[in-house]
């Protein structure tokens, strides 16, 4: 399928649910107030990939991206690592909560995929 809907209904607070899309792994996050204004606070000057958390959400609750490490394409366990986001156990990589490289040998951000939300409940990927 070249598109997927997402329930978020169905992905609790604090959740990274892992979906098959297009033969990889998407990550569907639905991140805590407290992780929403860490990730807002981050100094772009901190970061290998610079982007600013508001140019890779469209809801602040929602981080959707490819679970593919940026490195060499493993894919990174969610709630994990030093940032609290994602760790790729393959070489070490940290990602933050936003999906953001922060740490280890991966060059870039996780990749945000196209999406839409339909209504306040579902989410078309793709
Ligand atoms: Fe993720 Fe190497 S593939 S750190």
């Amino acid at each position: 399928l070249s598109k997927i809907e997402v329930k978020l209904g169905d992905i609790p607070e604090g959740k990274n649910v892992t979906f098959k899309w297009r033969g990889k792994p998407l990550f569907v996050r639905h991140r805590t107030e407290k992780e929403i204004a860490a990730e807002a606070a981050v100094d772009m000057s901190e970061l290998r990939d610079p982007q600013h958390d508001t140019e890779r959400v469209t809801k602040p609750e929602w981080v959707i991206v490819i679970g593919v490490c940026t490195h060499l394409g493993c894919v990174p366990i969610a709630n994990s690592g030093d940032y609290g986001g994602y760790y790729c156990p393959c070489h070490g990589s940290h990602y933050d909560a936003s999906g953001r490289i922060r740490k280890g040998p991966a060059p870039l951000n996780l990749e945000v995929p196209y999406y839409e939300f339909l209504d306040e409940e579902t989410v078309m990927v793709g």
